[in-house]
């Protein structure tokens, strides 16, 4: 079993994916670390959509784009730059919704849940990589067209999505820890 130590030190992001499918009991599992993520009043205001047909994957891919070009022509020429790729081949795609709650502060709470997320997977011998870019898409004209085809229930939004799979390529050091952002009041 790995330390969740050994786990955080090893998670980074990964932008090159196998087209090798994720198991469905691999993917549970991963799911289930989410859910078990702590919440505001327990108020577990999330939606954790798990995207693993090829043809919506390649949808959200085409879309993701093209709202990126529209909205963010900086983002987009920074993945043109990197090859092209929006979710980098990734099999998965876990699209994280959040219910909007003002001043509940259910982006934390989110947070919170795709930290879990990201752990799980890595433990699991998954990489990943948070994507906040693919939001562009829930933002575009085609935003709600979307929302209906990933079920996001009333009064849920876009939060984040992380790709999921098998690396392509050796495994990336993560950034190092930066302890001039710890601060110590001893
Ligand atoms: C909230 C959030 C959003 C991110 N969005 C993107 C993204 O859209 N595309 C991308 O390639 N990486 C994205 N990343 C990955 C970061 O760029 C990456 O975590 C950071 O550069 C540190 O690298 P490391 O995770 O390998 O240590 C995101 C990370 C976070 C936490």
């Amino acid at each position: 079993m790995n330390s969740v130590l050994d786990v955080i030190r090893r998670r980074y992001a990964c932008r090159s994916y196998a087209p090798t499918p994720v198991p469905p009991e691999v993917l549970r599992q991963v799911a289930e670390a989410g859910l078990r993520a702590p919440s505001g009043r327990d108020r577990q205001p999330w939606r954790i959509i798990a995207v693993t047909a090829p043809e919506v994957v390649a949808e959200l891919e085409r879309a993701g784009l093209e709202a990126l070009r529209q909205l963010d022509p900086k983002g987009h020429a920074d993945i043109i730059e990197r090859g092209g790729r929006l979710l980098y081949g990734a099999p998965v795609v876990l699209v994280v919704a959040r219910l909007d709650l003002p001043g509940k502060g259910t982006e934390v709470d989110t947070g919170v849940l795709v930290s879990h997320l990201l752990l799980a997977a890595t433990e699991l011998g998954l990489a990943t990589c948070p994507n906040r870019m693919l939001g562009k898409l829930f933002q575009s004209p085609e935003g709600a067209r979307f929302e209906r085809l990933l079920s996001f229930p009333e009064g849920f939004e876009y939060g984040l999505a992380i790709l999921l799979g098998y690396a392509a390529e050796e495994p990336r050091p993560p950034h190092e820890p930066d302890f001039s952002k710890f601060i110590e009041i001893a």
